[in-house]
């Protein structure tokens, strides 16, 4: 089967970071959130992965390359026309896709456990589609299925009135049904072109749409505390990490899951207790790194505390303070007020930033 991601779209609520970064490459447990969908495709034997994404958009390439270190050949397509819809995304894509079946992963989402299910029922039960199914606190900002009996009667985008508490979540399988389905369905009055629609034109069709329910489901909402969910539960999942050629100071104190990388320092009066995952050549000293922390590579911590928070690349941090729930962009400096004249809060602050002091 061939695959398809989505990498493309505004994600305006994200700014200021998706200013500077596509979101679909915030490191997350400090891997860019991508590369957890090329992974779980990988996983499942998946050989070619198209990935969409906005027309003139660089960064992706460069940063996921053309597949080989997972074993697999991936072909970059942009969105002719932008980002006008989830099912547009698809549609764009038929040249690549062909005739054959294919899964449909959208790649802000991630996923905990095999992908496997979800192709075998497909495969097993002769399927035009599968979707998989999240119970939600907060079913009005999905595809909310309306169950009747066991099966699906119809999928609604965002209702203000969920006829279930379960969202479809961002793993879909197909087959070539799908731009049939497609030909039928009008732009929603956001202008986006739904794959909700699409999954109602099968079903009212006669086409046949199963469903798998997963659990350990996350997707983002552009708020800051949403990233750090997802990094949570990423952070969770990571294996006892190693420490192959860092240096830790004997003074330094490390509990629970912790991944530090080659190159990083970790001086004196440290405690770190995971999960937390450190990437290459930092330095930690006098500092407390907290449970779900990750940090970038290159990354200084001097005198702070930090906590359940996300440190990007070469950020310097010296501060003599404690911080948690944060989202620390690239090449950001945190350094004490006491530091210069006058002792106040001296702030550099992008544009949408969120400061709470
Ligand atoms: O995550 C599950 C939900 O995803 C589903 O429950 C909804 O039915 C589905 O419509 C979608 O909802 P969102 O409105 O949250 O989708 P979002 O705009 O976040 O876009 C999802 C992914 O697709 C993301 O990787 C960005 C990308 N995208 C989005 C659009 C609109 C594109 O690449 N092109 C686009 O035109």
């Amino acid at each position: 089967m061939k695959a398809l991601i989505t990498a493309g779209g505004r994600a305006t609520r994200l700014r200021p970071i998706t200013y500077t970064i596509n979101k679909h490459l915030i490191p997350l447990a400090n891997k860019p959130m991508i590369f957890y969908a090329i992974e779980k495709l990988a996983a499942v034997g998946v050989k070619e992965i198209g990935i969409s994404m906005n027309p003139g958009e660089t960064e992706l390439q460069k940063a996921v390359g053309d597949g080989a270190r997972w074993g697999v050949s991936i072909t970059y397509i942009e969105q002719k026309g932008g980002p006008l819809g989830i099912a547009h995304v698809v549609n764009n894509a038929k040249d690549f896709l062909g005739d054959e079946p294919f899964i449909f992963y959208l790649g802000d989402n991630i996923v905990l456990g095999s992908l496997k299910r979800f192709v075998e029922k497909f495969e097993q039960e002769k399927l035009n589609c599968v979707l998989a199914l999240s119970k939600v606190k907060d079913p009005q900002r999905f595809g909310v299925p309306h169950i009747e009996n066991g099966r699906i009667v119809r999928v609604d985008e965002k209702p203000s009135d969920p006829k279930s508490d379960y969202a479809v979540t961002g793993i879909y399988v197909y087959d070539k049904t799908f731009f049939e389905a497609f030909t039928h369905i009008k732009p929603s009055p956001r202008g986006e072109y739904e794959i909700s629609d699409i999954h109602t034109w099968l079903i009212e069709n006669g086409k046949a749409v199963g469903y798998e329910e997963i659990t350990g489901w996350w997707k983002d909402t552009g708020k800051p505390e949403d990233l750090l969910e997802g990094n949570q539960l990423l952070l969770n999942e990571m294996a006892d990490g190693g420490r192959e050629g860092a240096e830790v100071d004997p003074t330094a104190v490390i509990q629970g899951k912790v991944s530090i990388g080659k190159g990083t320092v970790i001086g004196q009066k440290v405690l770190i207790r995971g999960p937390v995952v450190i990437g290459e050549n930092c330095k930690i000293e006098n500092s407390y790194i907290g449970p779900y922390t990750s940090i970038g590579r290159g990354v200084e911590i001097y005198n702070t505390e930090i906590e359940h928070t996300v440190v990007f690349e070469n950020v310097d941090i010296n501060c003599s303070k404690r911080i948690v729930d944060s989202l620390i962009g690239a090449n950001a400096t945190i350094s004490s007020a006491h530091a210069t004249l006058p002792l106040g809060h001296k702030l550099v602050v992008g544009d949408n930033a969120i400061v709470e002091i």
